[in-house]
C-alpha cells in the first residue's frame, strides 16, 4: 500500500525522491517522508498529511545529499503520526529505513531488541527493519552480512531500504511479498516499489523477485537470494511513457482517466493473438475454471463468468480473492486460474494465486501492470495496457479488462462478426463522454441523497455493483448495487418518497422485467434515473447511452456511472484521486 522510492546517483536526491513520491501518493497518502545522507550523516524530514502539505511545512528541497529514501504511508500498524511516518531511524541515526508490508514477528523482535537497549519511537512493525540492520551491521561492519541476517530475522512481508550513516555510498533493499524494482537511470540508479515513479529518469528497469536484496554502491549494483548467492537479473525496457501520469487539463486524474478511454479501449482490444490463442486453448483444456480478483477487477470478472457461460457454454467459477481459499480443496492440476488485476500487486490476488499453484492448478492473469508480482506468478498473461492509472477508483482500468474478456470470448467462439462489433465500442464510449454536462446535472440533483441504488439484470448486474462502489469510494455517499430481481426480497422495504435509484435498462432482455421492477419503485415514491438507449416516461432523469449489441452494454454503460461517482465527489468537495481510508495497491491480506 506504501510507495517507497531510493535514489543513488549524481543529482541532488531530494527534488527526485520529492516527485516520486508525488507521482507514487496514490499508493498512500496519510503521511511521507525523505531521509538523505549527507556529509553531515542522515538527514530527515517527514510528517503527516498530503505530500505537498507536508512539503509546505518542512521544504524537502532543504535536505541535502545524492543518496536517499522516501516513503509515502497508508497506516497499517500505529497511527496517523509524526512518529509512526517513515523514514525510521535506528538509535543515534544510524541507520534510515522506509518499509512496505507488515513484519508478522515485531513484538517479539522489539521486546529483544529493548532488552538490548534500542529505543524505539514509533508504534510501527517497520520501525524493527532500522534496529535490526544497524544491530547486525555493529557486528560485523559488512552491509550485505546485516541485510542477510536481517532478513532471515524478518516474518511477514516487506519490501524495504535502507541508508547508513557509515556506508556513504550505498542504499541496500529487500523483497518478499511486496514489489520492488531497479530503475537504471543515466545519471543515478532507482529503487522503488513503482516504476512510474522514477519513469521520468529511464525506463530500463530489473524487477527482484521474492527473497531477493540487492545491495547498490556507486553506479555498482549487485542481487543476491536470502542466501546470499549472487544473482544476474535481466533488463526490461518498460513502454509506459512518462507523459502518461501528467494531469494534463484536467483537474483530477481520475476524470482524465475516465475520459481516456476510447483511446485505452483500443489498445487494450489489439491483442497478440496467438496468446490470445494460447489462452482460449488453456480455457477449453481445462476440466474447471475458476476466476479471482478484488474490487472492481472482481466486478470485470463477473461480467466474464456471465459471458464463458452464455456465449461460450463454458462454466466457471468466480470469488473475491479473500475468499478464494474456501475452494481449495476443489483445486487441482485439472483447474485453470483465471486472476484479474489492475495492479497485479493486491496481496489477496496474489495469495490466491499462490494456495491455486500449490494445488497444481494452472494460473493465467488478466492484468495492466507490466512485471508485477501476478504477471510473474503466473503461466501466462494477456495485459490491457491502459497506462498507469493513478486515481485511487479503478476506471480506466475496469474497461480495459472487460475489452480483453470480450477479445477472448469472441476468439473462444470464432465470431468475427462480434469482434468487428467490438472495435466500434470506443466510438460509442466517445459519444457517452459527450453528455457529460447531464450527468454533472443529475450529480447535482441527487448529490446530497445519503443513499442510492444502482439496478440491473444479467450482465448489467455487474455494472451495478461497480457504479454503487464507484460512488461509494469517491463521493462517501451510501450506495448499494443489486440483481432487479433481487429487490422484492428486502432492500423494496427501503424505497420511500424520493429515494434515488439508479436502473441500467437499455433495450435487451432484461427491458421488460426492469420496467416492472421501475413501476414497483415507483409506485413507492422513488425517484429513477434511467440508463438506456431507449427513453423512457418513467424514468425522472434520464442518461442516454447508444445502442450497442446487447453484449457489449457493460462497457458504454459504466462510462456515465464513473462520471456521476467523479461529478458528485467534486461537488461535495471530496478529492476523487485520492478518497480517504483507500489505497489503489492493497498490498496487504
Ligand atoms: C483496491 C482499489 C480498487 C481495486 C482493487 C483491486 O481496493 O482501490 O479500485 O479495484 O484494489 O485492485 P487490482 O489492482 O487487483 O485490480
Amino acid at each position: 500500500m506504501c510507495g517507497i522510492i531510493g535514489y543513488i546517483g549524481e543529482e541532488n536526491a531530494a527534488p527526485i525522491l520529492l516527485n516520486g513520491l508525488k507521482k507514487m501518493e496514490y499508493r498512500g497518502y496519510d503521511s511521507a517522508g525523505i531521509a538523505t545522507l549527507s556529509d553531515d550523516g542522515i538527514l530527515l524530514l517527514k510528517d503527516k498529511g498530503k505530500i505537498s502539505e507536508i512539503d509546505q511545512k518542512v521544504n524537502f528541497l532543504d535536505l541535502k545529499g545524492k543518496i536517499g529514501i522516501a516513503h509515502t504511508r497508508w497506516a497499517t500498524h500505529g497511527g496517523v503520526t509524526y512518529e509512526n511516518a517513515h523514514p525510521h531511524v535506528s538509535c543515534g541515526l544510524e541507520v534510515a529505513t522506509i518499509h512496505n508490508g507488515i513484519i508478522e514477528n515485531h513484538h517479539q523482535l522489539r521486546k529483544k531488541l529493548m532488552d538490548e537497549c534500542h529505543n524505539f519511537n514509533s508504534d510501527t512493525d517497520s520501525e524493527i527493519i532500522a534496529h535490526l540492520l544497524e544491530r547486525y551491521y555493529k557486528e560485523s561492519g559488512k552491509v550485505k552480512k546485516a541485510l542477510l541476517q536481517t532478513v532471515q530475522t524478518l516474518k511477514g512481508t516487506f519490501a524495504f531500504q535502507a541508508i547508513f550513516k557509515h556506508e556513504p555510498n550505498i542504499i541496500v533493499g529487500a523483497r518478499k511479498d511486496a514489489p520492488l524494482v531497479i530503475g537504471l537511470g543515466k545519471n543515478g540508479n532507482f529503487l522503488a516499489s513503482d516504476i512510474i515513479s522514477f519513469i521520468d529518469h529511464t525506463d530500463k528497469v530489473m524487477f527482484l523477485d521474492n527473497h531477493e536484496i540487492v545491495v547498490m554502491r556507486g553506479k555498482r549494483m549487485n542481487v543476491y537470494t536470502f542466501n546470499g548467492e549472487r544473482i544476474v537479473k535481466e533488463i526490461t525496457q518498460v513502454a509506459w511513457e512518462a507523459k502518461e501520469t501528467s494531469k494534463e487539463a484536467f483537474a483530477h486524474y481520475t476524470v482524465k482517466e475516465i475520459h481516456e478511454q476510447p483511446k485505452t479501449l483500443r489498445t487494450a482490444m489489439h491483442q497478440n493473438s496467438k496468446k490470445v490463442l494460447d489462452f482460449i486453448c488453456a480455457i477449453k483444456e481445462a476440466e474447471q475454471i475458476y476466476i479471482t480478483a478484488c474490487g472492481t477487477s472482481y466486478h470485470a470478472g463477473l461480467i466474464f463468468r456471465n459471458l464463458l457461460a452464455r456465449i461460450a457454454k463454458v462454466r466457471s467459477h468466480i470469488s473475491v480473492s479473500s475468499e478464494f481459499s474456501q475452494n481449495v480443496e476443489l483445486i487441482d492440476e485439472d483447474t485453470l486460474v483465471i486472476a484479474l488485476s489492475q495492479s497485479g500487486e493486491t496481496a489477496d490476488v496474489l495469495e490466491s494465486v499462490s494456495l491455486a499453484k500449490e494445488q497444481g492448478a494452472k494460473v493465467f492473469s488478466i492484468l495492466n501492470a507490466e512485471g508485477s508480482s501476478l504477471s510473474r506468478e503466473s503461466q501466462m498473461n494477456l495485459f490491457f495496457n491502459c497506462g498507469p492509472e493513478i486515481g485511487v477508483a479503478a476506471t480506466k482500468s475496469f474497461t480495459g479488462q472487460l475489452a480483453v474478456i470480450y477479445v477472448l470470448i469472441f476468439s473462444l467462439v470464432d465470431d468475427s462478426k462480434m469482434s468487428n462489433k467490438l472495435f466500434d465500442i470506443p466510438r460509442n464510449v466517445e459519444k457517452v463522454l459527450e453528455t457529460e454536462k447531464n450527468i454533472i446535472k443529475i450529480a447535482e440533483k441527487y448529490k446530497d441523497d445519503s443513499d442510492l441504488y444502482f439496478i440491473g439484470r444479467s450482465i448489467h448486474f455487474p455494472i451495478a455493483l461497480e457504479g454503487a462502489l464507484k460512488l461509494k469510494e469517491l463521493s462517501y455517499n451510501h450506495a448499494e448495487g443489486m440483481a432487479g430481481g433481487e429487490l422484492k426480497h428486502g432492500t423494496l422495504a427501503l424505497i420511500e418518497e424520493g429515494k434515488p435509484v439508479i436502473v441500467l435498462n437499455p433495450k435487451d432482455h432484461t427491458y421488460d422485467e426492469m420496467l416492472n421492477n421501475i413501476s414497483e419503485m415507483k409506485a413507492r415514491g422513488a425517484k429513477i434515473i434511467g440508463v438506456s438507449n431507449r427513453p423512457n416516461g418513467m424514468y425522472d432523469d434520464f442518461i442516454q447511452i447508444p445502442k450497442v449489441d446487447e453484449l457489449l452494454y457493460p462497457i458504454v454503460e459504466v462510462i456515465p456511472l464513473q462520471l456521476l461517482a467523479y461529478h458528485t465527489a467534486v461537488l461535495r468537495q471530496r478529492n476523487p484521486d485520492y478518497p480517504r481510508n483507500l489505497a489503489k495497491s492493497v498490498t496487504v491480506t
